[in-house]
């Protein structure tokens, strides 16, 4: 009875109830040709939420990094101007961060506090709408300096709406989906009252740093046959589940979905190269995105030509095999899976790693400009529950 009006009052105005949350990458402005992306390029209709990658910490306090950055703060928070619905968050943290980059702040209430003074008026000043911890990840011994950060950004949130009486700033933070991360980073209670919703990084489940070195899919849906021990655990749905016996709201879960593919040289490429295949390294860099190991989707496009795909029926995903290159990436189908699974188990919507790697000038991949980020939005906008292949 409470809620009729208020969903119905949400889909008048415009969209689904569910969260698009779309990262972007400052680093992506030094692709070349087709590659280079920068806020211009960003559709403003097709997210509910950007989060902007990343800043830095110098001296306890919030910094740019890039040496353009606060010239694209504004045209990425002009988007609003287009779009006023959107929402702004800026990120903190990343894989080469670390925890590293996170300490001294951390480890004095000081510290954090100085740190906390100083985000407030950075978000505002630049016209966000909140902030993003991405901390990959934090250790056992880290575990409470964490926990103390989150809980208290969120008390000075909650305290500066009320004073300035503007909007609250969002909070949010990508976690992570291996189980024993999970176990050893989060207080998963504590932070489901202090944030506004979770990333859930769904995906790097397997990759080149893999031992043994076998083939395995970067973000299945599902535990696959081949799935033993822990790497049972390596699957969106077991991340998902997992997230929420441990108490996280499913509401507050917003379930990951790469635009992007894991890749890995095979070491027999004749005689095996299904998932589960020798492989002896990363694959080749992709001519855009330049690191071994990893494919943005419009690579994958461009790998295709002339490669064997094959679905991965169990997992719900795809591969693609071409001479000793072997790549486990999304397409359009698999993340049509994934959204009719994230609306079945009620979550919050889903988060792209990130806007810059979908095929978004459409040239590569012959679908339309951002084909994967168009058609999550579509299934996340559709009006059906669902019931066909993803399971509860
Ligand atoms: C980030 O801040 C640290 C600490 O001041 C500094 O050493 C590092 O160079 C900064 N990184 C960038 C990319 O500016």
């Amino acid at each position: 009875m409470c809620c009729h009006g208020f969903v119905t009052l949400t889909l008048l105005q415009g969209g689904s109830a569910y969260k698009l949350v779309c990262y972007f990458t400052n680093w992506a402005q030094y692709r070349a040709g087709l590659g280079y992306f920068v806020p211009d390029n960003i559709d403003p209709y097709l997210c509910t939420h950007l989060i902007y990658s990343f800043a830095n910490i110098s001296n306890n306090k919030i910094t740019s990094k890039e040496w353009n950055d606060v010239t694209l703060y504004h045209t990425f928070n002009d988007l609003k101007k287009r779009n006023p619905n959107l929402k702004t968050l800026l990120a903190i943290g990343g894989a080469k961060f670390g925890s590293k980059g996170f300490h001294p702040m951390v480890d004095s209430s000081e510290s954090r506090s100085t740190f906390i003074n100083s985000v407030i008026p950075f978000l505002r000043h630049n016209d966000f709408n909140g902030l993003d911890i991405d901390w990959i990840y934090p250790e056992l011994n880290e575990k409470p300096f964490f926990a103390s950060l989150i809980h208290e950004l969120a008390v000075a949130f909650r305290e500066e709406a009320k004073n300035s009486r503007k909007e609250k700033l969002l909070l949010s933070v990508g976690v992570a989906a291996g189980r024993q991360k999970i176990d050893n980073s989060y207080e998963i209670k504590d932070l489901a009252s202090d944030v506004d919703f979770i990333n859930l990084l769904s995906f790097d489940f397997h990759g080149s740093w893999d031992n043994p070195l076998v083939t395995g899919h970067n973000s299945p849906l599902s535990k696959g046959s081949q799935d033993q021990r822990n790497s049972a655990y390596y699957n969106v749905e077991y991340a998902v589940n997992y997230w929420k016996k441990q108490g996280m709201p499913g509401e507050k879960i917003i379930m990951g979905i790469p635009m992007f593919g894991r890749s890995f040289t095979l070491s027999t490429p004749s005689s095996n190269s299904g998932v589960g295949a020798p492989a002896n390294g990363a694959g080749t860099p992709g001519q855009f995105t330049a690191e071994g190991g990893f494919l943005a989707y419009y690579e994958v496009c461009q790998f295709i030509q002339g490669a064997t795909v094959k679905k991965i029926p169990e997992q719900q995903v795809s591969y693609a095999v071409k001479g000793n290159q072997w790549v486990g990436f999304d397409d359009v189908e698999s993340v049509e899976t994934k959204v009719q699974y994230l609306k079945n188990s009620r979550l919050g919507g889903a988060m792209i790693w990130s806007i810059d790697l979908d095929d978004f000038t459409g040239e590569f991949c012959k679908k339309g400009p951002f084909p994967l980020l168009q058609a999550i939005k579509k299934t996340l906008d559709s009006a059906s529950k669902g019931i066909g292949k993803a399971k509860e």
